[in-house]
């Protein structure tokens, strides 16, 4: 390698790491218009089969500190894993229609058998601070879309592999999905 081109490799690791400095090298809206077109943002499935998310406003991609806003479309019979998180969620259904299922145990060892309840088009609801949840698109006609506010973020997510899996057991996904190209701080423990 010539001398120039260790320099300007050198240069780059520097401002590399300068600008994780403080774990959040996404963090930004220099240079984002204040007033976004939906249609115009970056989706992505993120590698989960049926998905399509966009962080509308995010912790880690805009620097918001006490919420984040998530579009979300699932395909037909796509969905959601099962998981709690400590924080409060809020939905919005815009389209389509499909199933929440809801366990309220979270003072039990595991979520157990949980209660269904129909969601669709222009319904809203919010899942309770660390009960186990999960949401199928389980319309075969329709895709589901909805609005996501969390708060706390950037999210941190413990997923259960099933309902009989012991709370404890359940495995933390921090970063979650679309937070992991920005995220570079380790995890602090935050479970039930
Ligand atoms: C938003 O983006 C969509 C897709 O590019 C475009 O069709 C629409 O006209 C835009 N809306 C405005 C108000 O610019
Ligand atoms: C949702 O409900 C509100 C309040 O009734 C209504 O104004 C709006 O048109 C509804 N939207 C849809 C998509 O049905």
């Amino acid at each position: 390698m010539s001398r120039r081109l260790v320099l300007v490799a050198l240069l780059f690791t520097a401002l590399y790491l300068s600008s994780n400095a403080d774990g959040y090298p996404c963090s930004s809206t220099e240079g984002l218009p204040l007033v976004r077109n939906i249609s115009e943002l970056t989706q992505n499935s993120y590698g989960r089969p049926g998905l399509s998310h966009m962080t509308v406003a995010g912790s880690l991609l805009h620097g918001m500190k006490e919420v984040e806003v998530w579009l979300q479309t699932f395909a037909s019979g796509s969905h959601t894993p099962i998981h709690r998180h400590s924080c409060e969620e809020v939905f919005v259904v815009l389209k389509g229609s499909g199933t929440l299922y809801l366990a309220s145990n979270s003072h039990s060892k595991y979520p157990g058998n949980p209660q269904e309840f129909p969601i669709f088009s222009n319904s809203t609801f919010h899942i309770p601070v660390n009960d186990a949840h999960q949401i199928w698109n389980t319309n075969k006609e329709e895709d589901l879309q909805f609005l996501v506010i969390v708060t706390r973020p950037p999210v941190k997510v413990f997923i259960y592999d099933d309902w009989h899996m012991p709370h404890t057991a359940a495995k933390l996904k921090f970063p979650y999905y679309w937070d992991e190209e920005c995220y570079l701080i380790p995890p602090t423990k935050d479970e039930l």
